[in-house]
């Protein structure tokens, strides 16, 4: 995949528009951003078309408004956060195409930045509506896609609009790329990837198309007392995908007949319920008591899977291996972010709770790459095109 990026493309003078992926948690207490790490994620993108003379106009959604404006999901706050960051004003337009995104978009300067109000306040936005489309097109003269999180949607601002203008990937597409596509298409072995999560069915694309390309797979999670049943063990009242039995076991064949190995937790520390504050033991993977849950993964496991990610050269992890919300059952995530630190490989944390559970640690920096995408990391782990990346122009 080697798409064009901002720096193949003359975008002196030229209005870019860029779809960004601004979609942030925000406090339903106060309105303000509480992780603005996806904001930040766009600013090379946003700096650099500034260095380099052009008008800037962003674009993104927020949240699922369902086709309508709602206060609740306007960009003001992003607005906000990006001008601090940028050091610099960003004019909120108070719609996406209409009379006020018209007038700031034709007016945009050399230098400046526009950012339109939510693109899901149009329902055309996510039927991908070509007049849609046409409309957000028709206000620049070049399209850079920086939206890594949104890449899997074929919606209007992240595939549609490729249609009318040159279309080529800004620096944190081409980041991701690199280091996801990397791991899937040349990764340095031994390649371990640590899939977590409490579903089974959440993973098993990422499992079907890893096991062609690992020398081990490490899971845990809730979704390991499905593979544990799957075996035949007791497993207590352990959340399990009963319906996954089969296909588990079937994935665990696969994955012999590769000569992959698979490593389920050894021990576990389990409770009667799902709670922070109920009492908690730690018991084998194949004495989980009758009445008992697993939520965490228990300390031998904690130190095998250290023993294996150790001589890794390349880790890819993604979904938490005990139950996060909880600080008693967060030890084995924990664990494994401060191992990940600590090793001489590339790390690369797909989204989500994983990448939570790391800049919690304030670990982050310790590796490779962290993921800006959720559903999208995944789908491109399971190496599925994305449509947002599709649309681009190869160099
Ligand atoms: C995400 O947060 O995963 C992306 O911004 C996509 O959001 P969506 O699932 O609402 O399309």
């Amino acid at each position: 995949m080697n798409k064009k990026t901002v720096k193949d493309i003359d975008v002196n003078s030229k209005k870019v528009l860029v779809r960004c992926d601004f979609n942030v948690p925000i406090s339903s207490e106060d309105g303000t951003i509480t992780d603005n790490r996806r904001i930040k994620a766009a600013i090379p993108t946003i700096q650099y078309l500034l260095d380099n003379n052009a008008k800037v106009i962003l674009c993104s959604h927020l949240g699922r408004p369902k086709g309508e404006f709602n206060q609740k999901y306007s960009l003001k706050p992003v607005a906000e956060e990006l001008s601090k960051l940028l050091n610099k004003e960003v004019k909120l337009a108070t719609d996406v195409i209409g009379e006020s995104a018209k007038e700031l978009t034709s007016n945009v300067k050399e230098g400046e930045v526009v950012l339109l109000e939510n693109v899901r306040f149009h329902k055309e936005e996510e039927k991908n509506a070509p007049e849609f489309s046409k409309a957000l097109a028709d206000m620049a003269e070049l399209y850079v896609n920086d939206a890594f999180g949104t890449a899997h949607r074929a919606h209007s601002s992240t595939t549609g609009v490729a249609d009318y203008l040159p279309a080529v990937s800004g620096f944190l597409i081409e980041k991701e790329l690199e280091f996801l596509g990397g791991a899937l298409e040349n990764p340095a072995h031994p390649f371990v990837a640590i899939l977590g999560g409490a579903k089974v069915s959440d993973k098993i694309g990422v499992i079907e198309n890893l096991i062609d390309k690992v020398d081990t797979l490490i899971i845990g999670g809730g979704m390991a007392y499905t593979f544990y049943k799957a075996q035949g063990h007791s497993i207590g009242t352990s959340i399990c995908e009963e319906d996954k039995l089969e296909l588990a076991n079937s994935l665990l064949e696969k994955a012999k007949a590769k000569n992959v190995e698979i490593l389920l937790p050894l021990d576990n520390n389990v409770s009667a319920e799902y709670s922070n504050d109920a009492e908690s033991m730690i018991v084998s993977s194949e004495e989980i008591p009758e009445g008992f849950m697993g939520l965490d993964i228990g300390p031998k496991t904690i130190e095998k899977f250290e023993e294996v990610v150790k001589n890794a050269k390349t880790v890819v992890w993604n979904g938490p291996l005990g139950v996060c919300e909880f600080s008693k059952f967060e030890v084995g995530t924990k664990a494994v972010a401060s191992i990940l630190a600590n090793i001489d490989a590339t790390t690369i944390i797909g989204g989500g709770d994983s990448a939570a559970a790391i800049e919690k640690l304030g670990l982050a920096d310790k590796m490779t790459h962290i993921s800006t995408g959720g559903g999208a990391s995944l789908e491109f782990l399971e190496g599925k095109l994305l449509p947002g990346i599709e649309c681009l122009e190869e160099k």
